[in-house]
């Protein structure tokens, strides 16, 4: 239920939700925001708006299924903009570059993040013929960006995110992979190569690799697929940037071709959009999901079914609602109607079930709750078809042979990053970071030491609980050096670095199968994983057919939010 004044959640509810007066002075409480918002997307229900508010409101409540951090923030205020995800064109000129600049400062302003393929701008030091200068380059104009986003808050409490993909056959591709490599610049932006299946292939041959100016379409050189591989490895190693994003993947399950390809992500990866596209996301939380008969515990399948079409029609109402700050984002996001429902605690989850995270049984059962989800959210969107009409552009669509939907796309797994705190969960598909860790920033600028709740439970239950054990995971985070416990326990209680990587991807291919948008997921590293370690990982996300890939290795970035204690 709704969280008690010392908890997390709800010092993330007073530091960025709640409403306040004109003087700054909060003036709501959890259940009155909960309320705004479930009038608020329930007013396009007509003579059931009283039904659905109720429906709404409790189903927040009991957190059992949130929205994004936009639709919680200014649901029910004039012209409230509720998605947290976008993707605008640049083009290659200097009005569109700064007209799209200015509609990111506004996007961002309203608390959304915006991602962006910069591979139409040419490259630095062609030719400019209207002044017979040379050009800046896209990277030029990625850190306009970034310097832009420096300064408009989101919502005036949190800092905007940007994605910034530029394709693997631009000619300043190689300058592009080594942009964050200071730590210092476009610490804005995630950056993500654009990457292509005859890139990978080129790769896996060691063949040539033809950079193409993307002005005059000409090859401006050719390099060594593999040389280009090993840096990109070689960065994301050293710094966690640049991620992929596989574009025929994408494009092979771009639910409205005649609309043209897509090129780029939001920015922490979990919705493929067109240019101009914008898609409001939700998380079923998993932990409120289970059943206890005759002291076992199980998944309740008809609890997260019903809850499931509950979220799908949320979301869809949350389009109709929803205040467009574009004419043209307003076109293809009611054209197209995406929505993005996906899933938080799965960790506590597998935890509460006794299945650990790095286990054949585990991938199984995500792949197995994914598909079930999938299949209802998909149930919905029909019957919301049939109540309220197809999305208006379902006829050219690849849906349009099958029976009509009300959304192009249903499901993507965002990293609920605020979310899971108010929900009190462990994030989205993640393993635990840690057993107890200090939690940096996100609540201002406190820090502070948490132990994992329902590990503390756990092993109060089973009899393993002292303050020996306490001080222990307080120090290093982990029990994996304790002889005291048992070795099954050891395995349920790995946490993400302790956990192999394979089993992260495993995860994130389980989930992504019955994803129709994609999975966001932080593939973890040890520090002492390799570059080979990189490349081995990459190569796998794409043979697995991902959307992308992110990998963070322990330590390589000098501020995480989340730190392992025994760091500090
Ligand atoms: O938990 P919450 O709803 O705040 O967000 P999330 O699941 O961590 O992130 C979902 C999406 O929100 C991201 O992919 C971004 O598009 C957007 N976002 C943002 O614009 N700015 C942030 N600081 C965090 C997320």
């Amino acid at each position: 239920m709704i969280p008690n004044p010392t908890t997390n959640a709800e010092q993330i509810l007073r530091e960025r939700y709640y409403l306040r007066d004109p003087k700054g002075v909060i003036c709501e409480t959890a259940h009155q925001l909960f309320r705004r918002v479930a009038e608020h997307v329930a007013s396009v229900e007509g003579a059931d708006k009283a039904v659905w508010t109720d429906i709404f409101y409790k189903t927040m409540t009991r957190l059992e299924f949130l929205p994004n951090s936009p639709t919680l923030m200014n649901a029910g205020l004039l012209n409230g903009q509720l998605s947290a995800c976008f993707v605008l064109p640049i083009d290659d000129r200097l009005e569109a570059i700064f007209t799209t600049l200015k509609n990111a400062a506004l996007i961002h302003q309203s608390g959304g993040g915006t991602g962006y393929n910069f591979s139409k701008l040419r490259p630095k030091d062609d030719f400019i013929g209207s002044s017979g200068g040379r050009s800046s380059g896209p990277i030029a104009f990625m850190k306009v960006y970034d310097a832009a986003t420096e300064h408009v808050k989101q919502g005036g409490k949190r800092r905007g995110a940007n994605m910034g993909i530029l394709n693997v056959n631009h000619p300043d591709i190689e300058a592009f992979v080594v942009s964050k490599s200071d730590g210092a610049q476009l610490q804005n932006f995630n950056i993500s190569v654009g990457i292509t299946d005859d890139f990978m292939k080129a790769v896996e041959k060691s063949d040539d690799w033809e950079l193409v100016n993307p002005r005059t379409q000409k090859v401006v050189k050719a390099i060594k697929a593999s040389h280009l591989w090993d840096t990109i490895c070689q960065e994301a190693w050293k710094t966690g940037d640049p991620g992929l994003i596989f574009l025929d993947t994408i494009n092979r399950n771009n639910p409205t071709p005649h609309q043209g390809l897509i090129e780029s992500t939001n920015p922490c990866g979990e919705v493929p959009l067109l240019a101009y596209e914008s898609c409001n996301l939700g998380s079923l939380n998993l932990m409120k999901m289970l059943k206890r008969e005759n002291g076992k515990v199980s998944i309740d399948w008809s609890k997260l079914k019903n809850t499931v079409q509950i979220a799908i029609r949320f979301l869809d109402n949350v389009i109709s609602v929803n205040h467009y700050l574009l004419p043209q984002t307003e076109e293809k996001s009611t054209g197209n109607r995406k929505v993005g429902l996906g899933v938080m605690g799965w960790a506590e989850l597998l935890i509460s079930l006794g299945i650990p995270y790095a286990s054949e049984d585990a991938v199984r059962l995500g792949e197995h709750l994914m598909e079930y989800i999938k299949v209802w959210s998909y149930e919905t969107s029909k019957a919301l078809a049939t109540q309220r009409g197809a999305f208006p552009s379902w006829k050219q669509s690849k849906h349009a042979s099958h029976s009509p939907l009300r959304n192009a796309t249903c499901n993507s797994i965002a990293p609920t990053g605020s979310i899971s705190v108010i929900a009190d969960t462990s994030y989205s598909i993640e393993p635990l970071f840690a057993l107890a860790y200090k939690r940096v920033g996100i609540l201002g600028d406190t820090t502070q030491t948490e132990l994992n709740s329902v590990f503390v439970q756990q092993m109060r239950q089973m009899g393993y609980w002292d303050e020996h054990l306490k001080s222990e995971v307080l120090k290093t985070g982990s029990i994996q050096h304790l002889s005291s416990i048992p070795a099954d326990l050891k395995k349920l209680f790995e946490t993400s670095l302790e956990i192999p990587w394979k089993y992260h991807l495993l995860h994130q291919q389980a989930f992504q199968k019955h994803t129709d948008n994609a999975v966001s997921k932080t593939i973890n590293l040890p520090k002492s994983a390799t570059v080979n370690d990189v490349s081995d990982s990459y190569l796998t996300a794409w043979k697995y057919d991902l959307k992308g890939i992110t990998v963070f290795r322990d330590g390589s970035r000098q501020r995480q939010v989340l730190q392992h204690c025994s760091l500090n």
